[in-house]
């Protein structure tokens, strides 16, 4: 079998990662990229060696030599260029989040079922090398039955702006963004366990804060103030059908005394954290002890990560196999997302059938 050629759709930032881990393996060639900015497309054409650009998706869909596709755009692109590369017969890995409705979610996830293609959602975090050893911990019993989790992702002045800070082409602020990752990570870990209710709050009260002396992050160029649509933060509460729960709060800006980024999970024989640093709490011989693993990443290691992702799925494309991070893991993610963002406006639980 020969290399699996691959499309990379959206030149931006994220696309850094996919296109040094494609450039890094073995079994893959970069040999197309499309961007609307056509400059753009051409400056990643030249540093990654892509053969072919493209300023039009359908242009690149048409490309027979195509036979998987990096979704790396913005949230509003991403069901529609999954479901048109899927229909073109090409496999698709598709950027966080999924997409932005439940609706879309499973649009996409007919159109993969109608396919027999390969679509894996970039669920970065679960392909992080802390992620596998906590969730070999959790397969070998070490914590016994997560009943509760815990997530914070917090930015004290954070909004990137752009498209992100537009409802239309991202779905929604830094729940949609940072919460999507946060959340699955724990989801993931806690074996997917089917969701019941929602309840959660969103707030827009400090807007992007552009005002700020002193500080040169974070202020985006095509940012208008005038424009941000989405929330600075949302806070949740989750509840799983085998009894377990999930809480969680995420923000762009808030008065916070620093960022915080913490995941930790709670099972009746154990608790974990993965984030700020890898932990196992457990008891031996009657004694309460916090372990530290030795290991050669402290904490999220973005680049492995990234390798790994990829890694997975051009061996996904080539063997035919599901992938980590499925479609059906999306639909439950957009469902969680979505819930949220509906319980924030009518002020009440949200209940699934
Ligand atoms: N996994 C992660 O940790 C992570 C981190 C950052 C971003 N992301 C995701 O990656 C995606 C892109 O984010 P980014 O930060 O790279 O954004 P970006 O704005 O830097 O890049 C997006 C690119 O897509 C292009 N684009 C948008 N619509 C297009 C269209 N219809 N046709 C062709 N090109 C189009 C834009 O011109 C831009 O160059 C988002 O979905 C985001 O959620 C994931």
């Amino acid at each position: 079998m020969g290399k699996i050629k691959i499309g990379i759709v959206g030149t931006g930032s994220i696309s850094n990662y996919h296109m040094k881990a494609y450039r890094n393996n073995a079994d893959a060639e970069i040999y197309a990229v499309c961007d609307m900015n056509a400059q753009r497309a051409e400056a990643q054409a030249a540093a990654f060696g892509a053969s072919q650009v493209y300023t039009d998706y359908a242009g690149m869909m048409a490309d027979p030599q195509v036979d998987a596709v990096s979704i790396c755009t913005w949230n509003n692109t991403h069901a529609p260029f999954a479901i048109q590369a899927l229909e073109a017969g090409k496999h698709v890995l598709v950027e966080k989040p999924l997409c932005m409705t439940v609706q879309e979610a499973l649009e996409v996830e007919k159109a993969v079922m109608k396919s027999g293609k390969q679509l894996q959602i970039g669920y970065v975090r679960r392909y992080d090398p802390n992620a596998a050893m906590l969730k070999g911990w959790i397969t070998a019993g070490e914590v016994g039955s997560i009943y509760y989790a815990k997530a914070s992702s917090i930015r004290r002045l954070g909004n990137p702006g752009g498209w992100f800070a537009d409802k239309t082409r991202s779905g929604g602020g830094p729940l949609i963004d940072l919460g999507v990752h946060i959340i699955d990570l724990c989801w993931y870990l806690m074996g997917r366990p089917k969701v019941k209710s929602v309840s959660g709050n969103t707030y827009k009260k400090l807007g992007q804060r552009n005002h700020v002396q002193g500080l040169s992050f974070y202020k985006s160029a095509d940012y208008d103030a005038e424009s941000n649509t989405v929330e600075d933060m949302a806070n949740a509460l989750i509840r799983f059908e085998n009894g377990a729960s999930l809480m969680v709060d995420v923000s762009f800006t808030l008065h916070a005394r620093r960022d915080e980024s913490s995941v930790r999970l709670y099972g009746d024989k154990g608790g974990l954290e993965i984030d700020p640093e890898v932990l196992l709490i457990s008891e031996k011989s009657n004694t309460i002890v916090t372990v530290t693993p030795q290991t050669d990443h402290a904490s999220f290691d973005a680049d492995q990560a990234f390798q790994n992702e990829i890694d997975h799925f051009i061996a996904c494309c080539r063997e035919d196999r599901s992938p980590l991070s499925p479609v059906q893991d999306g639909v439950e993610m957009m469902k969680i997302l979505c819930g949220i963002y509906e319980s924030a406006e009518q002020g009440r639980e949200i209940v699934f059938d």
